[in-house]
Formats: structure tokens, sequence, C-alpha cells
């Protein structure tokens, strides 16, 4: 049922072998979904998977087949678009014919679904590495975010709507605008005066206007175990970014911004899992917060070299084991400098 696309119709031969090999049983299988160019994440839960000697297979969905990260899955699923009334079906259906103990999303667009029927996912014994509706509510709209940052304490970039910034009687200009909506850096615009903010708030749907801010961009990793308790942060600055994912970055373990990111997963509830978030660390020593994703963010490879292996402590949890997370044993300092690789496909 779910393997008729034209796409799919397209797998090679050995990729039909593989598909075919790995329905042999498995003690413990991994669902990734929206997978798309996640190489780094599918291989480093695979050998964290190694390293506990684990027998697990890693299975993963998307819309097309010309996905690299899909090519290397044990076995691979074309599914619907994530709105799609079908979706979620399609997903319990691969859960329950693969017995997938664990799924692990990787984008924002099936979150709230996810999360909605998560309790059909339990039935099915399989743990979604996901937020609450509640969380991700919050999460994916930059008005509520900047509410919930402001009644908790937290310092983060002033968000008001172009109206009201329109009519202040002096406006601090540069204004960063993006929608409130947006994700992957997309539809982002920085005005200089009144007219280019008319000019872009024109253009850009679900806008929001925020003050720009000026500094250091940190991403922050952090860990939320199964108990919901916050277990480390790893801070990552931001070096060059492509297409809204950082391209370089470098570990900085700095104890503040360590200390205010967990202090704001705490309060706001997420997890069990990693959740992502960005702030910037200005001239004047503020840690000001714009963004939380609460799933695998697109850097977290940095993180994981670092000695914040989370795959592992998540298939340890899972397996009734305890992980030895040292929330300061990370080095400090490392770069990633990202390139391009490629995944080739043989045959008609
Ligand atoms: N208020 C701001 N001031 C300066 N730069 C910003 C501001 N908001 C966002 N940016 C820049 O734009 C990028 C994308 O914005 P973000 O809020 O993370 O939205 P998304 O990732 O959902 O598109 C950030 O990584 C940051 O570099
Ligand atoms: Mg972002």
């Amino acid at each position: 049922m779910l393997l008729k696309t034209t796409d799919q119709r397209k797998l090679t031969g050995w990729q039909k072998i593989a598909n075919r090999k790995s329905k042999i049983a498995n003690d413990f299988n991994v669902l990734f979904t929206c997978i798309g160019r996640r190489v780094s994440l599918l291989q480093s839960f695979r050998r964290a998977a190694a390293q506990l000697k684990m027998n697990a297979a890693f299975l993963g969905t998307d819309r097309a087949g010309l996905s690299s990260a899909l090519q290397l899955c044990d076995r691979r699923f074309l599914v619907k678009p994530t709105t799609h009334r079908g979706y979620i079906g399609q997903l319990l259906s691969i859960v329950k014919a693969n017995r997938v103990k664990l799924l692990v999303p990787t984008v924002d667009l099936d979150l709230k679904s996810l999360a909605r029927n998560e309790p059909k996912f339990a039935a099915a014994g399989c743990r979604v590495l996901v937020s609450t509706q509640d969380v991700i509510d919050i999460c994916q709209d930059k008005r509520k975010t900047y509410r919930f940052l402001v009644k908790n304490g937290f310092d983060a970039a002033i968000t008001m709507s172009v109206r009201s910034v329109l009519s202040m009687s002096k406006i601090n200009w540069p204004c960063f605008l993006k929608p409130w909506d947006g994700s992957a850096g997309r539809e982002n615009a920085v005005a200089t005066n009144r007219k280019e903010l008319l000019f872009y708030a024109r253009r850009i749907p679900n806008v929001i206007c925020q003050e720009f801010v000026e500094g250091a961009e940190f991403t922050c990793d952090a860990y939320v175990d199964f108990g919901m308790k916050v277990r480390c942060v790893v801070p990552r600055r931001r070096i060059e970014v492509r297409a809204g994912e950082t391209s370089k970055g470098q570990v900085t373990m700095n104890g503040r911004i360590m200390d205010e990111a967990a202090a704001l997963v705490e309060k706001l509830g997420a997890g069990p899992g990693v959740i992502t978030l960005q702030l910037f660390l200005t001239d004047d020593g503020k840690v000001k917060f714009i963004e939380i994703n609460p799933r695998f963010g697109g850097g977290v490879p940095l993180s994981i070299k670092a000695g914040a292996n989370f795959p592992k402590w998540i298939l340890q949890e899972l397996t009734g084991n305890k992980p030895n997370i040292r929330p300061d044993g990370f080095k400090d300092n490392l770069t990633m400098l990202r390139y391009d690789s490629e995944v080739w496909l043989e045959g008609s």
C-alpha cells in the first residue's frame, strides 16, 4: 500500500533486496520521518546502536524517493504529505508492520500531528520523540514564543506586529521581519526605514517585526531525558549558515548560556529528546532568545561529535539503561565545517 508511488517503483534491484532482507526481525527498530538529508543523524544512531550491541534496523519516510538519507535506511517508505489526513494512518501502519519502537521526527512539519496522535503510537508500543501539543504550539508561533519568554523572565528579541511598530513615534532601526510561522530562514528581511518596512510587510506572509539583535549567534542542543529532566546543554556558535542550517559552527561551553537555556527548557516542559534553542549573546552581555525548535536541529552532529551522544542516550533509556551524562563533559571549541557529499543510485 505504501510503496506504490512512481518513485518507489524506481527502486533499483539492490535496494529491493535490501528492503526484503531487512524484513528479518530486529530487536529495536527506529523510524525517522521526513528524513530528507539527515544522513549524519541517521549514521550517529547506527553507530550508537552498534556501540550498545543492539540489533537495530533504521527505517525512514519521505515524500520522494530521491532523498539521500532515505536511500541509506534499511527500509524506505514513501508517504503522503504531512498535511494529508492519511499521513498519520500511514505512519501507524509502518510502525505496526515493522514493530517500530522509536519514532524520530526531523522537521517541524509533522510535530503537531505526531503529538496529537502520540497515544496511538504508544498503544502500538512505539515511543515518539515529541513534546506535547501545547509546547509545540508555543514553539511554532514566534509571537507565542515571545510571550512565553517574556512572561517567564527570559530575555528575547522584542517582537511586535508591523502595525504596532508603525504606530510608534520613534522606531529603532533596523527592524528584522519574518513570518511568525516561518522556518529555515525563509522570507526574512531587514528594514532600515518606514518605506522598506511597508514594502516587506506587504510581501512576507504572516509577518512580524523584531528588534534587530546584534551579537554572536548561538544554537543550543538541550537533552531532556525520559523523566523530563534537562540533563545537559551544548551551546554552539553559528559561524556560517547555509539555507537556514549551520554550515560552520563551534562548540562554546558558555556557562551563562547553558544555565539560561536549561532553565528555559525546564520551564517550557519540552521534551523528551533534543530541544534546539536559538539565541544571541549581545555585545553588552545579554542572552536574547529568538527561537525554540522542539526537535533535533540540523547542526546537531556537532554536539554529538563533541561528546553529547544523544542517540546513544536515547537508545539506552529506551532499553532500560541509565546513560552516563556529564553535563560539562564535552569538547569545548570543537569546530564543524560541513561539506556536500553524494549518494549514488544505479540502474533505471
Ligand atoms: N531579531 C533578529 N535579529 C537579528 N537576526 C535575526 C533575528 N531574528 C532572526 N534572525 C536571523 O535569522 C535567522 C532565522 O530566524 P529564526 O527566528 O531562527 O527563524 P526560522 O529559523 O524559523 O526561519 C536566525 O538564525 C538569525 O540569524
Ligand atoms: Mg531558526
